[in-house]
């Protein structure tokens, strides 16, 4: 069962993954809040009834952790950051419908009932767990106050997250070697009472959930392997103060879990939306809660409205498995889409709030750019999916060649042209060429909003502006006005509308400089916002003033400060140890993405490369290994010998058609154990979906690859 293109009758929420409200903001979480503010201004421009809703993610250790170092309360702390970042997403022009956060009485209520609803239903079950325990702290250890080791992959991990390796999270108790935050000493572990939601018996549901979920690959494609796989309940209980109280249960200290009450906000944030323009305007029900017949079902969507969450890629499974999961127990209106931005990286590298690591919000307006510039860079310059390196030079290319080189030359050099000669828009029809283009633009742009794909939205703007340019040197009005006036008048003409219909496809990703062209040229006085696509072919203004000119390039000496300035920075950032406490944020580690990932940039020597011995192999026999879901045992022939190699195959290949398959080895790679079973070598494959690489002619085994 697919989805109907947008517009669609049914009023849409679009969300973007809730900032934990415990440090200042920087251009890796505005990439996230821009991104949504694009998509639900293109939606509205198709004709979408969009809300956008957001708000600030109170609970939880990080915050609870970082506000005992400042000796505040939690509520302060949170509460500080809380009015920093409502004031400062309209700087960036990311205009939330309602802005809220999870500590206030709506969320409270709204999440009590939902659990409420959760345990009459019989999803919620208590189950004694060992929790760590620090006591010279006198203190549990939930969550980010304990590291290990993840029991999955080995890798150092929080508790309750596997941010350093394989991006597990993690349930209490799993982390191996347990070391409180709080005071470095061995966690102990002490049973507890708490609190689990049965999502293992919703697994039929979330296989079709996930099937028909839209949004980017990356989104669909990561749960399955958690979904398919052992899909395991869910402690959705605390041994924590601060936090939403378990209903009922006041007394005994037990909180729910930050991941049940934060995702909550998205549904109170809508209702309190409502609640400010009426029901009338925005109906937060019709959206959230679909009437009992029209309930999804493990094969059908359900009702409700369409509901789109913009996240980062590291908060995928919250988004499509939990969360989901307790929407479809309560009865509400399942995720239509889950779109999972890459990482903003600074040479490469993940940002970094404790070190210092980022370009800050506040810096970015501090240099005095217009929001619009980083709006377009962060959305235009790589897909969703893909990470996005940050350099002020970057910035200064992009913003320099595509905003005032093509869009910005396009729409002032024709408007003046058309202000100077004409007093604004030439009286006759537009050609129909020109207005076929226009048209192919908004068909492009339309495609990107039923994408999800913002860069797309944006290029349809900037693609339509390049055509203007080509068009108005190609045919030289000004060369035109004398001899041939006729023709003057019509390319002219063409050109207004064509610059009309830039400022309508853009005005998503650059809203206050389209704002400013459109007070200009027209016809309407209304917000441009407020008005649709097809505004993109109406009848310009007949008379209109001067323009002024769009952008301001980025000045090369600016540049060189802010680079430098970023550089020692980074140099201090570097210098740092690594924060090894529960302040420390996940975008430290960008884990690998699923989209492109820039070419490396340290290269290797001929003699580094010549190091790999690389060697076609044949599969003999793929077999499943015990206790991990994703491995494959294979035996591969490599001509001088056959070799056990241990590979991540199992949910992507069928290990029966692998035997026979001829392969690329790494025939000299150190052994290692997996699950302990010995890998000794690897197979190379291409992607998520591993690919596995192949020759094309019939090599024996044992070939030498170079
Ligand atoms: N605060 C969380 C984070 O930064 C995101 C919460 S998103 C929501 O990772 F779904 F819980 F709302
Ligand atoms: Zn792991």
């Amino acid at each position: 069962m697919s989805h109907e293109t947008f517009p669609t009758d049914r009023p849409a929420v679009v969300t973007c993954g809730l900032p934990y409200a415990n440090g200042d903001l920087h251009v890796g979480h505005l990439r996230g809040y821009i991104s949504a503010d694009v998509l639900t201004r293109a939606l509205r421009t198709v004709g979408q009834e969009t809300a956008y809703v957001c708000g600030s993610d109170m609970h939880g250790t990080p915050i609870a952790v970082n506000a005992a170092q400042e000796d505040v309360t939690p509520a302060e702390f949170a509460l500080g950051y809380h009015e920093q970042y409502r004031e400062t997403f309209p700087r960036f022009n990311v205009q939330f419908d309602q802005y809220g956060h999870t500590d206030d009485e709506t969320n409270t209520a709204l999440t009590r009932s939902i659990v409420e609803t959760l345990e009459e239903a019989g999803h919620v079950y208590e189950k004694a767990i060992q929790v760590g325990y620090d006591p010279d702290a006198d203190q549990y250890l939930p969550d980010r106050y304990v590291e290990g080791t993840c029991p999955y992959c080995g890798a150092h991990a929080r508790g309750d997250e596997c941010d350093e390796g394989c991006g597990r999270h993690l349930e209490p108790g799993e982390v191996s070697d347990p070391v409180s935050v709080l005071t470095g000493n061995p966690a102990e572990y002490r049973e507890r009472d708490h609190r689990f939601f049965r999502v293992s018996e919703l697994q039929e549901y979330l296989s079709g959930f996930i099937d028909r979920l839209e949004g980017t690959s990356n989104a669909q494609n990561q749960p399955r392997e958690w979904i398919e796989g052992e899909l395991r309940d869910w402690c959705i209980t605390r041994d924590m103060d601060w936090g939403i109280d378990y209903p009922g249960e006041e007394a005994e200290e037990l909180v729910l879990y930050v991941w049940v009450d934060a995702p909550m906000e998205y549904i109170s944030a809508t209702r309190q939306h409502s609640e400010t323009v009426g029901t009338d305007s925005f109906d937060w029900e019709a959206v959230w809660q679909p009437s009992d017949d029209e309930r999804s079902t493990p094969t059908e969507p359900g009702g409700g409205g369409e509901v789109i969450h913009v996240i980062g890629r590291d908060i995928i499974q919250h988004h499509t498995v939990f969360w989901p999961a307790m929407l479809h127990a309560a009865g509400y209106t399942e995720p239509r889409a889950v779109a999972a931005t890459g990482f903003i990286t600074i040479d490469g590298q993940g940002l970094s709030t404790s070190r210092n690591r980022a370009v800050w919000a506040r810096e970015y307006l501090d240099a005095g750019f217009d929001p619009d510039l980083l709006r377009f860079y962060l959305t235009t310059n790589g897909g969703l999916q893909q990470d996005v390196d940050f350099s002020w030079e970057k910035f200064q290319a992009r913003i320099n060649s595509e905003l005032v080189g093509t869009v910005g030359n396009f729409l002032y050099r024709s408007l003046l042209f058309a202000h100077r000669e004409y007093d604004g828009t030439p009286d006759v029809e537009v050609s129909a060429r020109v207005t076929e283009r226009i048209e192919g633009a908004m068909a492009a742009f339309r495609t990107g909003v039923n994408d999800y794909s913002v860069r797309a939205i944006g290029t349809a703007g900037v693609e339509l502006a390049r055509f203007g340019n080509e068009y108005i040197q190609s045919e030289e009005p000004w060369k035109l006005t004398e001899e041939a006036p006729d023709r003057a008048r019509q390319v002219i003409r063409d050109c207004v509308q064509l610059a009309q219909a830039v400022v309508v496809l853009l005005e998503p990703v650059l809203p206050g400089t389209c704002q400013r062209i459109w007070e200009t040229i027209g016809a309407e006085e209304s917000e441009l916002a407020a008005l649709d696509l097809e505004t993109a072919l109406a009848a310009p203004a007949p008379r209109f003033d001067a323009p002024a000119e769009p952008f301001e390039p980025v000045e090369d000496e600016q540049v060189a400060a802010l680079s430098e300035q970023l550089a020692e920075q980074i140099a201090a950032a570097s210098e740092q140890p690594a924060v090894t406490d529960a302040t420390t944020e996940q975008e430290e580690s960008a884990p690998p993405e699923e989209g492109l990932e820039p070419i490396a940039t340290e290269r290797v020597s001929f003699e580094q490369f010549g190091a790999l011995d690389l060697r076609v192999g044949r599969i003999e026999t793929a077999s499943p290994i015990e206790g991990a879901d994703s491995l494959l045992r294979l035996e591969v022939d490599i001509g001088v010998e056959t070799r056990q190699i241990v590979a991540g195959l199992r949910e992507l290949h069928d290990a029966e058609a692998l035997a026979g398959m001829r392969v690329v080895v790494v025939a000299n790679l150190e052994p290692a154990e997996l699950f302990g079973t010995e890998s000794d070598g690897m197979v190379l494959a291409a992607g998520d979906d591993a690919d596995l690489l192949s020759t094309h002619a019939e090599s024996p085994p044992g070939t030498k690859i170079r």
